[in-house]
């Protein structure tokens, strides 16, 4: 099956053989991958890229030691408060984009991941975590604050507490402490942690793919709307699935008491 090219200096999109699933890899290990400019163009171009195609996505971090060890300090740290003000619509448009795309991401959370870094596994859908993963929202001991997402994303993830704890302290978790707070789904050996993100996205890939993105889509109300919106939204989105081959193979399947060969 042909998948769609994308190419960046700092940002790589591959695909698993069946063009199911595709791996977005942050991709400037000599910086932790922070994340640039460059790079903050180059995300959404790439989802961009792999919205047709993917059933699945793992975003990830290149090289041994980061997930992504936040904004680029370098830069931020000659910008005036226009500058500022562009450079945070920048991250926003990349924590957006991978709150929108529109099946499920997963975060191979695979080493440091503070600021951006911890924002960016933030909007993903689920988060497995390598047991060498620091994440903080560590933005307070350069002056600012969490500016992607984070003073927002962090507490549906955490508890209040611990949310504010982290913003106010800088408080960098390991992995047993991200998995104990809800920040993490899972840890597992630093070496399997994209792999088994991998394995998660090709799981979540087997499933309809309407259905998927209707749950996606609504899952993701549950922070847009009040609950009665939410609510109808969802009734929008379950009834809307009838009618879909996969909606009246999956049925069938289990009239026949068989496995569902979904499209
Ligand atoms: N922005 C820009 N460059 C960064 C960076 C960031 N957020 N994080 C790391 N780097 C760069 C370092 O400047 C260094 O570059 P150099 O080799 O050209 O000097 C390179 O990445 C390696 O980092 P280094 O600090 O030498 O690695 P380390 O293993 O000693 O420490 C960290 C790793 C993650 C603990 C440390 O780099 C750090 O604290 N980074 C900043 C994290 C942060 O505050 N992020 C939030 C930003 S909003």
């Amino acid at each position: 099956m042909s998948t769609p090219d994308f190419d960046a200096e700092t940002v790589s999109l591959d695909w698993n053989d069946d063009g199911t699933v595709a791996t977005l890899t942050v991709d400037r290990p000599d910086k932790l991958n922070a994340l640039d400019e460059t790079t903050l163009r180059a995300i959404p171009e790439a989802l961009d890229a792999a919205r047709d195609d993917a059933r699945a996505l793992v975003v990830t971090g290149a090289g041994e030691k980061a997930f992504v060890a936040g904004a680029d300090i370098a830069y931020m740290s000659e910008l005036d408060v226009a500058g500022a003000y562009e450079y945070c619509q920048l991250g926003h448009a990349v924590t957006d984009a991978v709150e929108t795309f529109p099946v499920p991401v997963v975060a191979a959370v695979n080493g440091y991941a503070f600021g951006g870094g911890c924002e960016l596994a933030l909007a993903a859908d689920i988060r497995v975590a390598s047991e060498n993963a620091l994440v903080g929202q560590t933005e307070i001991d350069l002056g600012i604050v969490p500016g992607w997402g984070g003073t927002q994303r962090l507490a549906r993830l955490v508890d209040d507490e611990t949310a504010r704890r982290m913003v106010f302290l800088g408080d960098r978790l390991d992995a047993a402490a991200c998995e104990e707070a809800g920040l993490v789904g899972e840890v597992v050996a630093h070496e399997e942690t994209v792999g088994r993100a991998h394995e998660l996205a090709a799981q979540i890939a087997e499933k309809p793919r309407f259905a998927l993105r209707g749950a996606k889509e609504a899952l993701n109300q549950v922070h847009e709307a009040p609950q009665s919106a939410g609510l109808e939204y969802e009734k929008r989105v379950w009834s809307g699935l009838f009618g879909t081959p996969d909606q009246r193979e999956g049925m069938t399947a289990f009239l026949e008491d068989r496995e569902p060969d979904f499209e």
